[in-house]
């Protein structure tokens, strides 16, 4: 059988409505508010935020990417629960990953969970490398990222 169609967009407005649901079950306590939201897609200079859509425009995923000088960081990365393991998130940074380098961005950081393999195993498998660590990151100190980086 045929993988369904997934398009990749710009997020907007509405998509914040759509994936505030998720983003509190997969997120928890680092969940972002719809205001949080608001906030960044506002901030178009800097940021830039996509979406994956099936077929009947539903959310499938979404993630964003921050670019300051000649440095980008991916600031989210989520796909739905029922669309995992269909390479979604991988187009997702792929996307994210084109515009950092149009805006100029050389390389690209992000910070991730040391107990989130799902995530790790994806970006080590998008070229990021292990750079660093920083204690207590998240969980109100509990929880350690893992700093990783690649060149663009
Ligand atoms: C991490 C996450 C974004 C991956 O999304 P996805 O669309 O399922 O990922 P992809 O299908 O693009 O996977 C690409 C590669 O990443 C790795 N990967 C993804 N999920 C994995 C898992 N559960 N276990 C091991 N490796 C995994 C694999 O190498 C995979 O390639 P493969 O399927 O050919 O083996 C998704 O599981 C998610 O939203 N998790 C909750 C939120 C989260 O943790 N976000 C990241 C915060 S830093």
């Amino acid at each position: 059988m045929t993988a369904p169609a997934v398009t990749v967009v710009a997020m907007n407005a509405a998509h914040i409505d759509a994936l505030m649901p998720y983003e509190r079950t997969m997120f928890g306590t680092e969940a972002w508010t719809a205001g949080g939201y608001r906030s960044e897609l506002a901030d178009t200079k800097r940021r830039h935020y996509l979406v994956a859509q099936g077929e009947q425009g539903e959310l499938l995923g979404w993630a964003g990417v921050m670019v300051i000088a000649d440095s980008a960081e991916i600031l989210t990365v989520g796909v739905v629960p029922s669309a995992r393991r269909r390479g979604i998130a991988r187009q997702l940074l792929d996307g994210l990953l084109a515009e950092a380098r149009w805006r100029g961005a050389v390389e690209a950081f992000l910070e991730v969970r040391v107990d989130n393999q799902a995530a790790q195993s994806l970006y080590v498998r998008e070229g990021f490398a292990q750079v660093g660590v920083r204690p207590g990151y998240y969980d109100g100190g509990r929880v350690d990222a893992v700093v990783m980086r690649r060149e663009l």
